[in-house]
């Protein structure tokens, strides 16, 4: 799939969260497979820029191209200049944010609450599109499929988007009043998918190879968008490359290799962090690890515990790697998924 002047390797791409998708877990989608990864929303306040966790968010050292930067806000100026400071600081693609459900964001109502005011949302992708044509770089939207469901408006701004100049949008399967309660729903993707001629992402639910490729097949979009289902689980991105180009189901890692990245995981969060915000932060992680990896009943929650009394990176470190060993050499982990399709499912050997 071309973007701008980039070949992207694969249509999978990491989906964008704020707290969780931050530059080491990026890396590591990309290295696990996904071809593409946008960066967790950047506040368009210029007020806000220089503080630590926005200049976080805007570290992309060592990340492969291309840099997609997600920006969030409600004016279109401040969008527009938003664009040039991110574009300045490494970014080479720039993403609207219209799907975020969160009611303060930037202190107002931004994110999905952009497809209420249609008028708006066309001012602020104009501006934003005309901060980065000088600079060769394209603008993406992301969205939902409208505000609720008397008002699904995606298509409309979808058509309308494109011609002020988005290259590529993606289309969480939900309004902004379901929040991410119910099942995405892929038909309006598919529907958009018929009217544009720019690329078009399907997101939402994603959370196997066999969905992944449903999901392709019936909506005929162009790439789909993966969130929660890589949080503690980044390694579906291989698996899904794996299974849309052979047709077979990729054995889960063992978890030797599983620790390997673990490990590398922590040393790059905790380069971006510091220890002390580092270690907390990582935890997050380190539950879903444990949850998503095959251990025997009990044994995450005893995990997170211990996890969450340690202090200090040394120690964090110490506890995943003697953890991964123990959990390695105790139970041997049978690589037959549970079921054809499901992905990555252990079975413990009794
Ligand atoms: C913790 C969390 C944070 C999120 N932050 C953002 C964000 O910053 N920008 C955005 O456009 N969407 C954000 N989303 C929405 C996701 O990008 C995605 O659209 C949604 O989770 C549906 O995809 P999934 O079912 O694969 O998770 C967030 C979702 C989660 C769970």
């Amino acid at each position: 799939m071309q973007l701008g002047a980039f070949t992207l390797p694969n249509a999978l791409f990491a989906a964008p969260m704020a707290g969780v998708t931050d530059r080491p877990f990026r890396k590591l989608c990309k290295r696990l497979g996904a071809g593409y990864a946008v960066s967790e929303m950047v506040t368009s306040r210029p007020d806000l820029q220089d503080s630590l966790k926005t200049s976080r968010r805007a570290n992309h050292d060592g990340e492969s191209d291309p840099i997609a930067v997600q920006i969030a806000g409600t004016e279109a100026a401040m969008m527009a200049d938003a664009a040039r400071y991110n574009i300045d600081r490494g970014a080479q693609i720039i993403d609207i944010n219209m799907g975020c459900p969160a009611k303060k964001v930037c202190n107002k109502w931004a994110g999905s609450a952009l497809m209420q005011d249609e008028a708006l949302a066309i001012d602020i992708v104009q501006a934003v599109v005309a901060a980065c044509e000088p600079h060769g770089v394209p603008v993406t939207l992301k969205m939902r499929t409208g505000w609720c469901a008397s008002m699904r408006n995606a298509p409309t701004l979808a058509l309308a988007a494109e011609s002020a100049g988005i290259q590529m949008l993606t289309v969480h399967g939900r309004t902004r009043e379901q929040g991410y309660k119910g099942e995405a729903e892929h038909d309006t993707v598919a529907h958009i998918k018929s009217r544009v001629r720019i690329p078009v992402v399907a997101n939402g639910d994603i959370d196997s190879p066999r969905k992944a490729r449903d999901v392709l097949q019936r909506t005929g979009a162009d790439a789909i968008m993966i969130g929660r289902a890589a949080q503690g689980r980044p390694w579906i991105f291989r698996e899904i490359a794996h299974f849309l180009a052979t047709g077979e189901e990729l054995p889960p890692p063992d978890l030797s290799e599983v620790r390997t990245w673990l490990l590398e995981h922590l040393e790059d969060h905790y380069g971006l962090y510091g220890e002390f915000t580092g270690v907390r932060s990582a935890r997050k992680h380190l539950g879903w690890y444990a949850n998503a990896l095959p251990l025997p009943l009990g044994a995450a929650a005893v995990f997170r515990g211990r996890i969450n009394e340690l202090t200090t990176c040394e120690a964090q470190l110490r506890c995943v790697s003697d953890s991964l060993d123990e959990w390695r050499d105790t139970h041997e982990a049978l690589v037959t998924p549970d079921e054809p399709g499901s992905g990555t499912r252990w079975k413990l050997a009794a």
